[in-house]
């Protein structure tokens, strides 16, 4: 395991009690809602929708979707992936009412998934990779979608005022003491913003693009930016 993954694995292990408090913002429900709840409700409904989440956390998106699913009257597997045990552990307490779900702590740079997925989605994970590993993660679970299926990637963009700000603080260290918005940050959540490189969506959706069988769509939905990648469904 490289430097980056084992720093993340300890620093989301620490933090999980933390970040259990944390819920979505007004913009970042509005990204969930443009995209994974969207293309839900395309999908036919008579057999279960089989979807993944990678880097589910401590399941809150997971909830949210099979909440929207159940409501609409809608069955579902959901597989949710996390390399911190301590927020699998949580995870698992979290969807305990949830019998559709099952959370396993992977890393997804070396988890090999296997059957197919209608939906598999990717929420503030991808600012912990590398481009090349970005691509890596997208082929791989492409690989293992139904023809119609989609993934989609929810971040800030690389070339974002967030991500400017979050370089500033990486190499000044003290943004916060500037910047109030920052102010609620403590000093463990600051050592998460060195290990954050947001991606580059316009770079993936080029690189992307020379891949056959696939469409490819980059939405802005305020402070945040979404891939989706559709494998083609046959004529
Ligand atoms: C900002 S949190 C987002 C969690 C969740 N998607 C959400 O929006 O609530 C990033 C998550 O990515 C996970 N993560 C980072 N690197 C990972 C890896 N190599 N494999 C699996 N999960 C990873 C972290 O453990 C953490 O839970």
């Amino acid at each position: 395991m490289s430097n980056q993954r084992a720093r993340v694995e300890q620093l989301y292990d620490s933090l999980s009690e933390d970040y259990r408090k944390w819920s979505p913002s007004a913009h970042f429900s509005d990204a969930h809602a443009q995209t994974v709840s969207l293309f839900l409700r395309t999908l036919p409904a008579n057999a279960p929708a089989r979807i993944a989440e990678l880097g589910c956390g401590h399941g809150t998106w997971l909830k949210l979707t099979i909440d929207e699913l159940r409501a609409a009257g809608r069955q579902c597997t959901a597989l949710g992936l996390d390399v911190s045990a301590e927020r699998i552990r949580l995870a698992r307490d979290y969807l305990k009412d949830y019998p559709e779900a099952r959370v396993e702590k992977a890393d997804l740079l070396r988890f090999e998934p296997s059957g197919e997925f209608e939906l598999v989605y990717v929420f503030e994970v991808f600012q912990y990779f590398t481009h090349a590993e970005q691509l890596l993660i997208l082929r791989t679970w492409l690989a293992r979608l139904v023809p119609g299926g989609a993934i989609v990637v929810v971040d800030k963009d690389r070339w974002s005022r967030h991500s400017l700000l979050c370089e500033a603080q990486k190499r000044l260290g003290r943004l916060d003491i500037l910047m109030g918005r920052f102010r609620r940050f403590s000093a463990r959540f600051k050592e998460v913003y060195q290990t954050i490189t947001y991606p580059d969506f316009r770079r993936l959706a080029r690189d992307l693009r020379r891949s056959d069988g696939i469409s490819v769509q980059v939405q802005r939905h305020h402070e945040f930016t979404s891939l989706t990648v559709r494998r083609s469904a046959p004529r």
